[in-house]
C-alpha cells in the first residue's frame, strides 16, 4: 500500500496540529508560538537537539500537558477544550512507545501484547489469542510470547512495544527515541520494521528522534525544532535540501561549538 496514496491535504485533516502554542517551564520558554500540521496516513519524524521540546510536544498531543497559549488539536479534537472523557475517548485512538518501552516486567510478552485488548477493549479471550499471535508475527517475534520482557533483546523489546501500542488498531502511534540505546543494526531493523508497518496500516506515526538516519530512511515527511521554534518543516526531501544553516549543520551532523 501506499502511504502517498491515502494522504491528505496536512491543514484540512491533521492527526496534530499546533495552532501558536507556547509552553513555559518557570522562565523557560520551551515552544515559542509554534504552528505544525502534521498530515494523517504517513510518518512524520520530528528532529532537533536535546532538550528542545520535542517529548513536550507529544506530551502536548496527548493532553497530558497544557499550553500556555495556543490550541492543540489531536485527530481533530481540541485537547484542551475537550472534556476528560473526550480525551479518554481520543487516547484510545492512540498509541504510544516510549523511549524505555514501558513493558510490564512481571507479565509474559503474551499479557504484555494481550494487556489493551482485555483491559481497554475486553474483547474475549478467543480473539485475545489470535489478535495476539497476529501481532507477534507482524513484529517478526512469533514464539516468544511466553518469555518475560528481560528475557528478551534491547530490539527485540521495541518490537513487542510495537506490538503492544497497535493493538488496539489506533489511527496515530507516537514514538518517543524509538532507537535510542540500540546498536546500528538493530537501530536498522526498528526503522524497517517502522516503516513496513505504517505501509502495511496506513495509519499516522509520529516519530520523535534525534537519529537523523533514522528519520532519512522512515520519514515521508520531517520537522525540525530548534530553540523553541520550528526551523523546518516538509516533505524529506524538501528538507534534505534545506539550506539552511541550522538545518544543514544538524543533518550534516556538524558539531556545536561550545
Ligand atoms: N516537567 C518539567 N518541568 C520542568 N522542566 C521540564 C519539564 N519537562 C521538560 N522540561 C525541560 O524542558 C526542556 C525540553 O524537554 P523535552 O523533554 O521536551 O526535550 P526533548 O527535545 O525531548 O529532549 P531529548 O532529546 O533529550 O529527549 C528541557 O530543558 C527539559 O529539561
Ligand atoms: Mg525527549
Amino acid at each position: 500500500m501506499n502511504a502517498d496514496s491515502r494522504a491528505d491535504s496536512p491543514a484540512a485533516s491533521a492527526a496534530i496540529e499546533l495552532i501558536h502554542v507556547t509552553k513555559r517551564f518557570g522562565d523557560r520558554v520551551i515552544l515559542n508560538d509554534v504552528n505544525l500540521a502534521i498530515a494523517r496516513g504517513r510518518t512524520t519524524a520530528l528532529l532537533g537537539p536535546s532538550g528542545t521540546g520535542k517529548s513536550t510536544l507529544l506530551r502536548l498531543a496527548t493532553g497530558l500537558l497544557a499550553p500556555e497559549r495556543g490550541r492543540v488539536k489531536t485527530l481533530g479534537i481540541d485537547v484542551f477544550a475537550a472534556s476528560k472523557s473526550e480525551v479518554l475517548a481520543l487516547r484510545r485512538r492512540m498509541g504510544m512507545l516510549f523511549q524505555d518501552n514501558a513493558l510490564f516486567g512481571s507479565l509474559t510478552v503474551f499479557d504484555n501484547v494481550a494487556f489493551p485488548l482485555r483491559r481497554v477493549a475486553r474483547v474475549n479471550e478467543t480473539i485475545v489469542r489470535q489478535r495476539v499471535a497476529a501481532l507477534l508475527s507482524m513484529v517478526g517475534l512469533p514464539d516468544v510470547g511466553d518469555r518475560t520482557p528481560d528475557r528478551l533483546s534491547g530490539g527485540q523489546r521495541k518490537r513487542i512495544a510495537l506490538a503492544r501500542a497497535i493493538a488496539l488498531e489506533p489511527e496515530l502511534v507516537l514514538f518517543d527515541e524509538p532507537t535510542s540505546g540500540l546498536d546500528p543494526q538493530t537501530s536498522a531493523s526498528i526503522d524497517q520494521l517502522i516503516r513496513d508497518t505504517q505501509q502495511r496500516l496506513g495509519i499516522t506515526f509520529v516519530v520523535i528522534t534525534h537519529d537523523v538516519e533514522s528519520a532519512r530512511l522512515i520519514a515521508d515527511d520531517v520537522g525540525m525544532l530548534d530553540n523553541g521554534v520550528v526551523r523546518v518543516f516538509g516533505s524529506r526531501e524538501s528538507v534534505w535540501a534545506s539550506t539552511d544553516p541550522v538545518v544543514r549543520s544538524f543533518l550534516d551532523r556538524v558539531p556545536v561549538q561550545q
